[in-house]
């Protein structure tokens, strides 16, 4: 059987070892904890659970959905971001239900990239920005954030020929892997330097609702210029821990929301409508699951920040996100370290490398692990620290 070029150019799983290594310790009988996914562990709201219930017993849902969804969630859509963000979007022109936010930022490469055509994406990043546009044949410029720049992208370093064949801009704040935050004056450069080389920005947001400290993110589409050149990513995912429901959205500049309906209308046919109904019920019921679950975040985050600091590891506290990402010590990789964790305590974290060259030197910890787990984790890794030669038990 012969593949497509397209399949043999997906990366190799970086971490196969690694795996190999926790299946051994596994079946060894050891209990490892991995802190490597970002998939809230806390339950559905049980408001939603019953609104899917309910849409889930009538048979009017039992039919196929339109692809561009139920009219009454893309108005609920609407209604949402003029609460949180300020913002007033045509639910018809400007909204877009997803089969989850991966399925929209897989598909928006088909819109824009024709063959030979540059993405620019950050590195560290979430993969699918530039598998989507390998897929649609083009090619992804990778832009690195770096902590001296507090992981934000310096677009001014982004080569002139570059910037001149790109057609597609990926941001994403509060950001996965880095847990880095931007503010509006950041958004606006970005609006600015899109517009300057026609460039569509896409704005990947999953976390603006998981923040911290009394830290409110902002959308990408409140900057000035923002709706001519873009649009935002959401997801019900992160916000309402419904990751296994598989709904999201895209808002903003109609001609791409049009261009993406086109694409999705040939390729899916929407969202069960069950989904859609409880999905309708996250947006417009009562909110202060999101403040509770960022207090168990948040918690858990200066909990593995305490930790990681005394194991000697540079580690800001994420204002937002649902991860903490820290510098492994000079001179070790980010797998070697990872490995080293691994074997001494039995909790693994995510070598920075996964996400591109530029995470090289740093590992990811998700807080989306139980308390008593997380905890657990935590225990070791101290205890750990405590033993190792400069430790505080030395
Ligand atoms: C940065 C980022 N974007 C998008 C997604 C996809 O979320 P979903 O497809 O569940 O909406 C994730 C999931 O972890 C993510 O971290």
């Amino acid at each position: 059987m012969r593949t497509a070029n397209r399949i043999s150019k997906l990366p190799p799983y970086l971490f196969a070892e690694v795996t190999k290594k926790i299946a051994r310790k596994r079946a060894e009988g050891h209990d490892v904890i991995s802190l490597a996914i970002g998939d809230p562990d806390i339950p559905t709201p049980a408001h939603i659970v019953e609104g899917l219930c309910r849409a889930a017993r009538d048979p009017v849902n039992h039919r196929y959905p339109e692809s561009d969804g139920l009219p009454e969630f893309r108005r609920a859509i609407a209604e949402w971001y003029e609460t949180r963000f300020g913002l007033t979007f045509d639910p018809d022109k400007e909204v877009l239900p997803l089969i989850g936010s991966k399925e929209g930022i897989g598909h928006i490469a088909l819109c824009f990239i024709d063959p030979g055509d540059v993405a620019i994406v950050p590195d560290p990043g979430y993969p699918v920005y530039s598998i989507g546009t390998m897929f649609a044949g083009g090619e992804s410029y990778f832009m690195p954030l770096v902590e001296e720049n507090d992981f934000l992208p310096d677009l001014a370093a982004i080569p002139i020929g570059v910037a001149s064949r790109a057609k597609l801009l990926w941001i994403n704040y509060p950001n996965n892997p880095t847990g880095a935050v931007a503010g509006l004056e950041f958004f606006e450069r970005v609006a600015h330097f899109a517009k300057k080389w026609d460039l569509v920005v896409c704005h990947d947001g999953p976390y603006s609702e998981v923040a911290y400290d009394g830290y409110r993110p902002v959308s990408f589409l409140q900057a000035a210029g923002a709706r001519d050149v873009g649009i935002e990513f959401h997801s019900l995912s992160k916000t309402y821990n419904m990751t296994g429901f598989r709904v999201a959205m895209a808002v903003g500049n109609p001609v791409a929301i049009d261009a993406l309906m086109r694409v999705k209308s040939n390729l899916d046919s929407g969202i069960f409508q069950a989904v859609q109904q409880a999905a309708i019920t996250a947006l417009q019921g009562p909110q202060d699951c999101i403040a509770e679950h960022n207090a168990i975040y948040q918690r858990r985050r200066d909990r593995v920040v305490e930790v990681l600091t005394k194991l000697g590891l540079r580690v800001r506290p994420p204002k937002a996100s649902l991860y903490v990402w820290a510098k492994v010590p000079a001179g070790l990789s980010s797998i070697d370290f990872a490995s080293q964790v691994l074997e001494a305590t039995n909790v693994f974290v995510t070598p920075g490398i996964g996400y591109g060259s530029s995470g090289e030197g740093y590992v990811r910890i998700s807080l989306t692990t139980p308390d008593d787990r997380i905890d657990e984790a935590m225990r070791r890794i101290a205890a750990w620290a405590d033993s190792r030669p400069g430790g505080r038990g030395q």
